[in-house]
């Protein structure tokens, strides 16, 4: 088979990097986890103590801020200026964040080549909001991952109990769904399904299941 380019954007906590990750990992593929990149500038940002509404203060970091990935189980390690802020840049705090900063046209053009970049010469599953309509077009591959607000609420609501956080379920759902429409509504490349994608809701799927699914797809496109 030949490296491919796959896309799979969605929602907020629809399992994207989850499933993303696994399928690049069964395939020797390079797995981009584009959410981690706008995280790490929103991080960048927050310690840098500049108002997050400050497009050009944020603009004016972009230049200072080199984002790597390693491998690593059973997350990918990010690093921010070769320090590893895999952890981090997961808090609440940026989490509240990244929507304002992923707005921005610079930051979001200086992440979109860096993406192109890292995809140029190698079989890729790169997850986002933008991959399929801006970043990778012609991707052969496009997958838009959805679940039911509730569903996606309570996987972030397991995952932060395990990490000790005190986050109601409510509350999550209620950033969930917030985060949704801002991502939904930003004026430069929003969350969209591309018209060429196939849509996946997750929801009542396990992982496996859902993992058997897209290579289903992958092979009947191969
Ligand atoms: O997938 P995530 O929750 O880690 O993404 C964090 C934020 O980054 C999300 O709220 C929107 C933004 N984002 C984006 O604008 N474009 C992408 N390709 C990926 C993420």
């Amino acid at each position: 088979m030949v490296a491919m380019q796959i896309a799979i954007d969605g929602p907020a906590s629809a399992g994207k990097s989850t499933i993303a990750k696994i399928l690049a990992n069964q395939l020797g593929y390079i797995y981009v986890d584009t959410g981690a990149m706008y995280r790490v500038v929103t991080l960048a940002a927050l310690r840098a103590q500049i108002d997050i509404n400050d497009e050009d203060a944020v603009t004016q970091l972009l230049p200072t801020i080199q984002i790597t990935f390693a491998p690593g189980e059973p997350v990918q390690r990010v690093y921010y200026n070769e320090q590893d802020v895999t952890e981090e840049i997961r808090s609440a705090t940026v989490t509240k964040n990244v929507s304002a900063v992923s707005s921005y046209a610079a930051v979001r053009e200086a992440m979109t080549n860096l993406q192109r970049l890292i995809a140029q010469d190698a079989g890729v599953v790169m997850d986002g909001r933008d991959i399929g309509t801006t970043v990778l077009p012609q991707a052969q591959v496009k997958i838009f991952l959805v679940a039911s607000v509730h569903e996606r609420a309570l996987r972030r609501f397991k995952e932060n109990q395990a990490k000790g956080s005190n986050e109601t379920l409510a509350e999550i759902e209620q950033a969930v769904q917030h985060r949704d429409e801002l991502d939904s509504n930003r004026a430069i490349s929003p969350l969209r399904k591309a018209d060429d994608a196939i849509k996946v809701d997750t929801t009542g799927m396990s992982i496996d299941a859902v993992v058997q699914k897209i290579k289903g797809i992958i092979t009947n496109i191969a």
